[in-house]
């Protein structure tokens, strides 16, 4: 949620801070700017909308040799130029580019104002320009520390200072900040995305810590002046994975990739020999496993939806006490700790606000939370008692859906871990990594049968609201199928358990209100047999997602996506895909910004 970049180094500062703030796009595109700072004076280009306005009014010539950008998701104040970063102090000496959120921004600003400090915008982030101003005697990074002693409230913080030439400072409090090393040069950035182009040497900058790049040097110490011993990492993502690599979208991109980020979720988790899995990040013992009572999930999102299919397969398979909670609410809930509980926080970005300051309280009473993590060195990774990656490789739609998947995986495993350390026999352990192994396939089957669900989607996306509808394991997926198809659409979608229709969602139903119903060959199909027809009986189109040649089906739904038959417990992975392609394919039909869709951001960092 929001991005932010940094550069000292020879190259051309403007081209650097653009191409890194288009890498940056999906964390938030309301509007942009960069300033660059060279002979003496700062150039600040700011423009609201996409980088591509910003880069439009790049005038020629803009050299220099270090500068900042910023890329904005609006929190307070109107998405205008103004309120775009970079904000400088009164004299334009400072100029500051913010991510997070200000808590106490009025105050200072009260306090700034009463002083006759001018302010030029609406935005929080402008105190912290004013504060360096009011504190600064000649050194940047003392004046940085000053003024964020004052700050309550989350930053990732680049600035720089007229009269420091060459200097850049950073500064962290729970929005994510990391430096790149590259040769000759340094780099500051929201995330690795952002310069992985030209290094994958990096350091990540941890909470309360303050960094100065040069470029050739960087130095970083705490609030206290402490200097602090930095470990250089190095990241294992390629330049093409944040590519989009012929295709036309990266949803569209990350959703063909499923097949294989769900192997890489899975490879070498395996030991069938033993029919089980091992998934030694958990830092737990076989005794400590074994006295787990009862398992909670806390998340936002699709990762929610991912932990609700969890909390259906470790209840019924390692018949484990699960439940899967949304972090928002668990964090202001005063939750009780139970003893022998193990906590898993699900997320893709592991940077979610939400989610992270909900584990952060639940550790604080003393839990043990294990994070689910894309990012590898992420707050949640990082600060998690223990955990596994999902290794989907970067996801840089807004929209989730590789994650999705690979995060389920992650939990089959666990299942499985779980299960076979207690009454699942041998025969049944193999068959259900059979059964996984099998996933991929099967996934690549449905997105080769593509054509007919943009067909149905072009039929269909003309429709103003829908129902999706799943019972069991697959009722978070009519959840999932249903958010995705809002979100990217703009088109009203709810999801339901298809037995609760007739408690009130059914009220809607008439000719102009679809239901996508998920049919899977299980226990509960005679049962969503009878939603459909009663759907039917009220004028309601079904669009049914069942199994391959299901007759019974065809007759009774409008129309239907066949699905490969897998076994009862796996079909959220095949009933999944077909949504994500249907919201992706009416997104497309409606014109729709399919990877930056209105309002919303990539990792939210914002409560
Ligand atoms: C939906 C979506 C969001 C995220 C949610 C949590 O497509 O992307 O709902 O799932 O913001 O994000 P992470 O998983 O990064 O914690």
């Amino acid at each position: 949620m929001c991005g932010i970049i940094g550069y000292c180094g020879p190259k051309k500062t403007a081209s650097i801070l653009i191409e890194g703030l288009k890498r940056l796009e999906y964390r938030g595109y309301d509007s942009a700017g960069i300033c660059i700072a060279g002979q003496g004076q700062f150039r600040i280009i700011k423009s609201k909308g996409k980088i591509k306005n910003l880069q439009n009014q790049l005038p020629d010539g803009l050299s220099g040799n270090y500068g900042i950008g910023h890329t904005r998701w609006a929190t307070h104040g109107g998405v205008t130029d103004n309120n775009a970063h970079p904000h400088t102090d009164c004299a334009g000496k400072i100029a500051i580019a913010h991510n997070g959120i200000i808590e106490n921004f009025e105050a200072l600003k009260n306090i700034l104002t009463h002083e006759g400090h001018k302010f030029q915008s609406e935005t929080d982030s402008e105190v912290i320009a004013h504060l360096i101003e009011k504190y600064y005697k000649g050194n940047l990074e003392k004046a940085v520390k000053e003024a964020i002693s004052l700050i309550k409230g989350t930053y990732g913080l680049v600035c720089m200072h007229v009269d420091e030439p060459g200097l850049i400072v950073g500064a962290r409090n729970g929005s994510p900040l990391v430096m790149g090393i590259g040769e000759n040069e340094m780099f500051l950035a929201s995330d690795v995305t952002a310069i992985i182009a030209h290094t994958k040497q990096v350091v990540y900058i941890e909470d309360k810590e303050v960094v100065c790049i040069t470029q050739n040097e960087f130095r970083t110490t705490d609030l206290n002046n402490r200097e602090i011993e930095k470990e250089v990492e190095q990241v294992s993502w390629e330049l093409q994975e944040i590519e989009k690599s012929g295709f036309s979208h990266f949803m569209e991109k990350e959703i063909f990739e499923q097949p294989e980020s769900i192997k890489r979720a899975i490879i070498g988790r395996i030991v069938p020999e033993l029919a089980t899995a091992k998934l030694g990040g958990l830092n737990l013992s076989t005794n400590q496993l074994l006295n787990v009572e009862r398992i909670k999930i806390i998340a936002a999102g699709t990762s929610f939806h991912a932990g609700l299919v969890a909390a259906y397969l470790l209840e019924s398979i390692a018949r484990l006490p699960c439940v899967a909670e949304l972090a928002s609410e668990v964090r202001y809930r005063n939750p009780i700790i139970e003893r022998n509980s193990l906590y898993f926080a699900v997320s893709q970005s592991g940077e979610t606000a939400d989610t992270l300051y909900a584990m952060r309280e639940l550790q604080r009473k003393g839990a043990i939370v294990l994070g689910i993590c894309n990012v590898v060195g992420s707050s949640i990774a990082r600060e998690s008692n223990g955990g596994v990656y999902i290794h989907s490789g970067p996801e840089i739609a807004v929209a989730s859906t590789k994650a999705f998947t690979s995060q389920i995986s992650v939990f089959y495993l666990l299942c499985l871990l779980l299960s076979r350390m207690k009454d699942m026999s041998l025969e049944t352990g193999s068959s259900f990594l059979e059964n996984l192994q099998t996933i991929p396939i099967n996934v690549g089957k449905i997105l080769e049968s593509r054509q007919k669900i943009k067909q149905l989607s072009k039929k269909y996306c003309h429709y103003k609201d829908f129902l999706f509808l799943g019972r069991g394991i697959n009722y978070p997926v009519a959840l999932e199928g249903a958010l995705k198809l809002k979100e990217i659409s703009y088109i009203h979608a709810e999801g339901y358990s298809a037995a609760e229709i007739k408690h009130g969602p059914i009220a809607l139903i008439n000719e102009n209100t679809p239901s996508i119903v998920l049919v899977p060959d299980d226990r509960l199909r005679e049962k969503i047999i009878s939603n459909i027809k009663e759907i039917k009986a009220r004028n309601g189109k079904v669009i049914a997602l069942c199994v391959e040649g299901d007759e019974e089906i065809k007759k009774i739904a409008d129309d239907t996506i066949e699905v490969p038959k897998v076994q009862e417990i796996f079909y959220p992975y095949v009933m999944i895909v077909p949504l994500q392609l249907f919201a992706y394919y009416s997104a497309l039909e409606l014109g729709r910004d399919v990877d930056q869709p209105r309002n919303l951001a990539k990792s939210v960092t914002v409560e």
